[in-house]
């Protein structure tokens, strides 16, 4: 097996800031991991597994052994009249294993267009947009323990989906190596269009019949007009998550605030706009030397050129402490740091 040392992550996380690991390697197939768990490389270090590196930050070098998950495979394992399961390895891009089900004409992930990373990363962190879950069209998730090279298969429910949350951003982190997912993909597709930004953009597009295809162009249209595209500006997409309140916190800051974006949950409690709340504080394009709040999006921070983690970690920081002094909100994180 090969090991670099001193390796730049530069352009393995879509930050692009310029931090170094201790070691580095890729693995291809499922037998070269299991390979893998004899070195004493493997052995000795603390482990970080990659896949699209989008969401994550890293705050200094990493002390340890990334493994860039290079999996790769897309196959149709089981169909009916109605379903189609597609089983794809981690590290297939996202955006093409969208794009390939879209051009299939299976219907489920076309509202998830355009987000970075890989397959592997979209069952960790439940990855969602446009009204669509991976929790929704995900029916298995196969993984390998990364002590014992025991080969496990995740159900839906095993996976304890949440927003933005799993099983193994928790009690299993760093715990498995996710080797492939598998989608439960539907060949009479039912379209969620209800997330307002899309019918809106059907409309514009001049569309009057929803098609798999037509609603991923749309979500297209939105994101790049909305969100910067990681190949020229670093970020990780949102940087936090969307902060739930009490019903209560929620009347309180109506009645101070009458413009607050809200959204009433089924449990009666309020998810918040984020990106409302940090515009409110003035944060929205603003820029501290090449570290920023996005222009488009304010709940999106980005990397101009040169910035460090370290600047960009501060600069979430004094977010975090101006929408909690101004709206007594506490945001959360949702890009993973190192
Ligand atoms: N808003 C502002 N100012 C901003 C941004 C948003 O006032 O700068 C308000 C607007 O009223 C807007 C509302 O917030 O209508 C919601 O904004 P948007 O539709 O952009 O969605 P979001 O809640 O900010 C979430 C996800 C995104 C996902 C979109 C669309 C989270 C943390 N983020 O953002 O996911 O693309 O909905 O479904 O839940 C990601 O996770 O990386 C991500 C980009």
């Amino acid at each position: 097996m090969q090991f670099l040392s001193k390796y730049s992550l530069k352009k393995y996380h879509t930050f692009g800031t310029d931090v170094y690991t201790k070691y580095f390697t890729e693995i291809n197939s499922v037998a070269q991991f299991k390979n893998l768990l004899q070195e004493d490389i493997y052995k000795n270090n603390s482990l970080l597994i990659l896949g699209g590196g989008s969401n994550l930050l890293f705050t200094k070098n990493y002390d340890g052994l990334v493994i860039k998950n290079n999996l790769h495979g897309v196959d149709v394992v089981k169909q009916d009249e109605n379903h189609v399961w597609v089983k794809a390895a981690a590290g297939e891009n996202w955006h093409q294993f969208v794009l390939w089900c879209v051009n299939h004409n299976y219907g489920g992930i076309e509202n998830l267009s355009l987000i970075p990373g890989c397959v592997g990363a979209s069952p960790m962190q439940n990855i969602g947009a446009y009204g669509v879950e991976i929790k929704d069209v995900c029916d298995t998730v196969n993984a390998i323990d990364v002590q014992t090279g025991e080969e496990i298969t995740f159900t839906n429910a095993n996976c304890k989906f949440g927003y933005r949350e799993s099983i193994f951003k928790h009690i299993y982190k760093n715990k498995y190596l996710i080797t492939s997912v598998v989608f439960k993909l539907n060949k009479k597709p039912v379209f969620n269009t209800s997330y307002g930004a899309i019918e809106q953009e059907l409309k514009t597009m001049g569309v009057t019949q929803p098609s798999v295809k037509a609603i991923s162009d749309a979500v297209i249209n939105i994101r790049s007009s909305k969100l910067p595209d990681p190949a020229k500006i670093g970020n990780a997409g949102s940087f936090f998550k969307n902060p739930e309140v009490s019903k209560q916190k929620h009347d309180e800051l109506k009645q101070q605030h009458p413009n607050l974006v809200a959204y009433a949950l089924d449990n009666g409690n309020y998810k918040l706009a984020a990106g409302w709340l940090i515009e409110q504080c003035g944060f929205k394009g603003k820029r501290f030397g090449d570290a920023g709040v996005h222009v488009n999006q304010a709940l999106v921070l980005v990397n101009y050129g040169t910035a460090n983690g370290s600047e960009i970690y501060n600069l979430s920081q004094q977010i975090l402490d101006a929408v909690n002094n101004a709206y007594g909100v506490t945001l959360e994180r949702e890009v993973n740091i190192y």
